[in-house]
């Protein structure tokens, strides 16, 4: 696989020297444990150690797991230490325990827990001290770190979600996202991107995982993509034309998931007599029309597509509208260039508990005027999880490649509850189709008509 020279440029100005990049990675890691606590602090006792859900772990599970992974990776892999707490190891491996079985495991107290997560964060600060940041994969640019940082920043969105599913008051807070700035509207409900090929993919990004390599050309046929992701306003249009009654609308697989458990509307949603209300960290609201749809499958989303006369986008159509630059030709890192996100780019990071209306971020679009890719909700694209032409797995089977095939659908884009560090134009997510749960959306496409947006 070679390695386009369109392949992701850094941002401007000279490569990072060791001491940059040894900062930069102690700013990941301290941003990281900052989150968690905030998440693991505001609750005790059944809360931490209890199961909110089947789906979900005990919080005081991702607390020591998050410490674990640490301990694995900085304390013994890039460090050479000796093991510290080998004993704890089979507890917090994600494998040999289910979710559903966790909380019948002997794990650590809640106290123990923090005691643990801190003492391998002091050893692991040790290692940052004096490792290399250059050398092998698991060392150059601080791989290590930035993978353990995203990983701490992936459990605590998969924290938020947990929250999200506690019963009884709200113990979360932050503040309303952005409006729609009216001088800056969308330039209408999608654009035309023009067929071609372009780059997928990175073997640039230093801290992108294995199932985002390595840059690859893909040809993408012209489509027509939605502005923004689609609005609850638009889905509850979906619902009153009774799309949950009419089986042409769904993927067989999606079909039997709505008469089973007898699915009306997203999770989290119920009515009460003619208004649609939703339940929102421990508040119940009424569905804001004008804000992104979240907590719905991939089945719903495919579902709408079809009763729209649409489609999902693939995952290479929705990483060119993402990333392809129609001026030179390049992938870029995000929408809106090379820059990392800042706050008026993209709606990340747990600063807003919730997804902007759709037409924020006007400083967040792509050039061709696509916004709210990055943030909000992370979107369901068409296609299965597979690996790019060239993967290998680095540095564990267990992070992307035992999921791929055909069970799980790949999202894009990031969420209102996902840090900056673990969210990019190239960045993969991926779940079984039937999940809600997650903080997930989607928006639409349609192709073009032939010769319409030609290469
Ligand atoms: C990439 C979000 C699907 O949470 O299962 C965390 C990330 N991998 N620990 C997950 C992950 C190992 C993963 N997702
Ligand atoms: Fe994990």
């Amino acid at each position: 696989m070679t390695t386009s020279s369109t392949d992701t440029p850094q941002p401007a100005g000279p490569p990072p020297g060791p001491d940059a990049l040894r900062e930069r990675a102690l700013a990941a890691l301290l941003a990281a444990r900052e989150r968690t606590a905030l998440l693991t602090d505001c609750v005790e006792g059944p809360d931490l150690t209890g199961q909110h859900s089947p789906l979900m772990s005990p919080l005081v599970w991702d607390l020591a797991h998050i410490g674990n992974q640490e301990e694995l990776w900085l304390v013994r892999a890039v460090g050479g230490r000796p093991a510290f707490r080998p004993e704890i190891d089979s507890l917090y491996d994600a494998f040999e325990h289910p979710r559903a079985e966790r909380p019948s495991l002997p794990l650590l107290a809640p106290e123990e827990a923090r005691r643990y997560a801190a003492e391998v964060r002091g050893r692991a600060l040790d290692v940052l001290s004096s490792a290399p940041v250059e050398g092998e994969r698991l060392t150059v640019s601080g791989f290590a770190f930035g993978m353990v940082a995203q990983h701490e920043q992936q459990h605590d969105e998969t924290m938020l979600i947990t929250h999200q599913l506690r019963r009884g008051p709200a113990v979360l807070d932050a503040p309303a996202p952005p409006r729609p700035d009216p001088a800056a509207p969308l330039p209408g409900p999608e654009v035309l991107v023009p067929g071609g090929p372009f780059t997928m993919g990175t073997s640039a990004e230093p801290w992108a995982l294995d199932n985002e390599r390595p840059a690859h050309r893909r040809e993408v046929a012209a489509f027509h993509l939605d502005t923004a992701p689609v609005t609850c306003g638009a889905y509850l249009r979906f619902i009153a034309d009774g799309g949950y009654g009419q089986e042409r609308w769904w993927h067989p697989a999606g079909w039997r998931m709505v008469r089973e458990h007898g699915l009306t509307a997203p999770l989290f949603w119920r009515r009460e007599g003619t208004t649609w209300l939703r339940r929102r960290f421990g508040s119940v609201e009424p569905v804001p029309e004008d804000e992104p749809v979240v907590h719905v499958s991939w089945y719903e989303a495919d579902a709408y597509a079809r009763w729209a006369g649409r489609r999902l986008p693939t995952e290479a159509e929705w990483e060119k509208a993402a990333r392809h630059d129609p001026a030179t030709g390049r992938a870029r890192r995000y929408p809106w260039g090379d820059a990392d996100p800042g706050p008026a780019h993209a709606n990340l990071g747990q600063r807003h508990l919730r997804p902007a209306p759709a037409g924020a971020y006007p400083a967040g679009r792509s050039p061709l005027g696509v916004g709210q890719l990055i943030g909000d909700v992370w979107e369901w694209t068409a296609g299965d999880f597979l690996p790019y032409p060239g993967f290998s797995a680095f540095p564990y089977r267990e992070y992307s490649q035992v999921f791929f095939g055909d069970a799980h659908k790949v999202l894009r884009g990031g969420s209102f509850g996902v840090d900056a560090v673990a969210c990019r134009g190239t960045f993969r997510n991926w779940d079984l189709p039937v999940r809600r749960q997650i903080f997930a959306g989607f928006r639409t496409a349609r192709d073009a008509a032939v010769g319409e947006g030609a290469a």
